[in-house]
């Protein structure tokens, strides 16, 4: 018999995202926070450059709200991009109450003392940062919040392995009943049901072979909703970093694009700087752009990285600024007060996920979708640099006053059947696993990267087919563990992009087909996708 644990909420995923809500909850509802690994590991801990919010007097709602439309290439939903715009502030505010120490700037009156950064596409200083790792200050507070609520129970090296439906289990009237969770340590998985169940579980980076992303960001809670019946959209919108370091011994490690938007200059390794070339915004055009210049001019040149150079700043400026990327280039043997960086475009953002509404309401009722994993309407094409942490805050904002506002009409799931431990076998060799997972991101790097063409997209598509169903096998035959259940979503995931590379016939923003060059004016609906077990949202939301 495995064990079963019964909560009000459950949140799936400790990132901003998730610990933002559970601190946001009614203080009587029972919350569950279901973690990969440690609380704090996830993309929320390394964020660096810092939270946008119009937070400057001579900054404007409206122009905010414009340069998030412009990055967005014509997809973003306007409505939505203004809500969250307009519960910037507030939430900058909650975060400084919750004890964040954000850069302080004796000097700048108008933004109440605080230091506000520049990144792309932004047209007015509007960054709130901690240094340059404002996620560690975020995701420490919250974490240090969180494990003083008497009523949330933390669950790290839990992952969640599906979620449970009622429809799964026969019933007319579809809902979320909760989620089955192996415990990683003792190999036990549990069921975990709950009134409400919240994805809060991030990206899928790690789909790529290079990327800004810790090791979790897999893309659980996207393949998960979408198992369960619920529409993503917009997965072809793979956002890529234009600046991660170049190094053998520096896996993920993030240069931030404050950099640039404190002078840093793009340069060949020759010294030519190339970015006036390819836009008037130079280094702080938006990212798909930068990007996809340095790609070409990588290409061309034939090298292996470009410069991103700050040298010309004072050594103080770049060292008090800058301390985090200042000291980690130092232990490569990399002194930036005086020298380039050198840097490569790597995967660092999922611009779509999970459909939710203004709410974060997913497809099925009781089941929330917020931050990263969610699809929300706020980036459309291309994420404008340090709107995912403004969107986690806000939309775990909107969730929580949902949940607090039904939470005396939902009933509680019924019982429901032990996880299938029937699979005992243990897993295949590990190394079928590794070389799956290997292959995978290799592919979708070569593929379905930066540049892609009709002929790369096909040959990505019948690769993964074939990796689906020799995974899946896997999946039916053995005992889960954590690396086996990462895959099974990794190559769901990569499915979901792939068929939305393939339906978008154009380029814009993030997605650029060499047989498409040009935006179509006629293409400016989302990519939705709709599974097979999906069914028009019943009325038991609206309750
Ligand atoms: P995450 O913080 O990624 O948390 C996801 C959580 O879900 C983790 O706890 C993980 O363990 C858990 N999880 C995943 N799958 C499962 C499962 N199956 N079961 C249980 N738990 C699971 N954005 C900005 O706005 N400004 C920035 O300056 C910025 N800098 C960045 C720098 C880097 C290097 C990176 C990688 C990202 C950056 N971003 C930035 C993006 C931003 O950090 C993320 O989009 C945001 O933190 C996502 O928060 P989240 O809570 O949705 O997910
Ligand atoms: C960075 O600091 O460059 C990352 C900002 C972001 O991803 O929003």
């Amino acid at each position: 018999m495995t064990s079963s644990h019964r909560f009000d909420a459950v949140i799936i995923g400790s990132g901003a995202a998730g610990l933002s809500l559970a601190l946001r909850l009614q203080a009587d509802l029972s919350v569950a926070v279901v973690s990969k690994r440690e609380l704090g590991e996830g993309n929320t801990q390394y964020a660096q450059g810092g939270i946008s919010a119009v937070l400057n007097a001579a900054d404007s709602v409206d122009a905010h709200v414009q340069d998030t439309l412009k990055a967005g290439a014509g997809l973003c939903e306007a409505d939505i991009v203004r809500l969250v715009v307009e519960r910037g502030p507030g939430n900058i505010h909650w975060l400084l109450a919750a004890g964040v120490e954000f850069t302080r700037d004796a000097a700048a009156t108008d933004s109440n003392g605080y230091h506000l950064t520049r990144e792309g596409g932004h047209s007015h200083r509007r960054v709130i940062h901690a240094a340059d790792a404002t996620g560690r200050a975020v995701a420490q507070t919250l974490e240090a919040q969180v494990r003083a609520r008497p009523n949330v129970a933390l669950f790290e090296h839990h992952t969640a392995i599906d979620l449970i439906t009622a429809a799964k289990l026969g019933a007319a009237d579809n809902r979320c009943l909760g989620a089955y969770v192996l415990d990683s340590r003792s190999g036990e998985v549990a069921s975990f049901l709950a009134r409400f169940v919240v994805i809060a579980t991030g990206g899928a980076s790690k789909v790529y072979l290079y990327t800004s992303n810790p090791d979790v960001a897999t893309g659980d809670g996207i393949a998960m909703a979408w198992r369960a019946g619920c529409r993503v959209a917009n997965m072809e919108f793979m956002q890529f970093h234009p600046t991660c370091l170049y190094h053998p011994q520096a896996k993920s490690f993030l240069v931030t694009e404050a950099l640039r938007g404190e002078g840093a200059r793009l340069l060949l390794p020759d010294g030519d700087r190339f970015m006036p070339r390819f836009d008037q915004r130079a280094e702080l055009a938006p990212r798909d752009v930068v990007a996809r210049a340095i790609d070409h001019e990588m290409k061309r040149v034939g090298s292996k990285f470009v410069h991103l150079d700050i040298s010309h700043r004072p050594a103080d400026f770049i060292r008090t600024h800058f301390p985090t990327i200042h000291a980690r280039c130092l232990e490569l043997g990399i002194d930036i007060t005086r020298e380039p960086i050198p840097v490569v475009p790597a995967a660092h953002y999922t611009c779509g996920g999970v459909l939710v509404d203004a709410r974060a309401r997913t497809d099925l009722p009781g089941l929330y979708a917020i931050g990263e994993a969610a699809y929300t309407g706020l980036h459309g094409a291309n994420r404008m640099a340090s709107n995912s942490l403004l969107e986690c805050l806000v939309f775990a904002e909107l969730a929580a006053a949902d949940i607090d506002a039904l939470a005396a009409a939902w009933a509680p799931p019924p019982a429901v059947p032990d996880w299938d431990a029937s699979r005992t076998t243990e897993p295949d060799e590990e190394v079928v696993i590794s070389h799956n997972w290997e292959e995978l991101r290799r592919f979708m790097w070569d593929y379905v990267g930066i540049v892609r063409s009709t002929k790369r997209l096909q040959r990505a598509k019948r690769r993964l087919d074939l990796l689906r169903q020799e995974i899946i096998e896997n999946y039916s035959n053995f005992r889960v563990d954590v690396n086996l259940l990462e895959l099974r979503n990794l190559v769901e995931v990569a499915d979901l992009i792939v068929q939305s590379a393939q339906r978008r016939r154009e380029s814009r923003g993030l997605h650029y087909t060499l047989d498409f060059p040009f935006q179509d004016a006629n293409q400016l609906a989302p990519t939705v996708l709709i599974p097979d077990r999906y069914r028009p949202r019943g009325r038991r939301w609206s309750a």
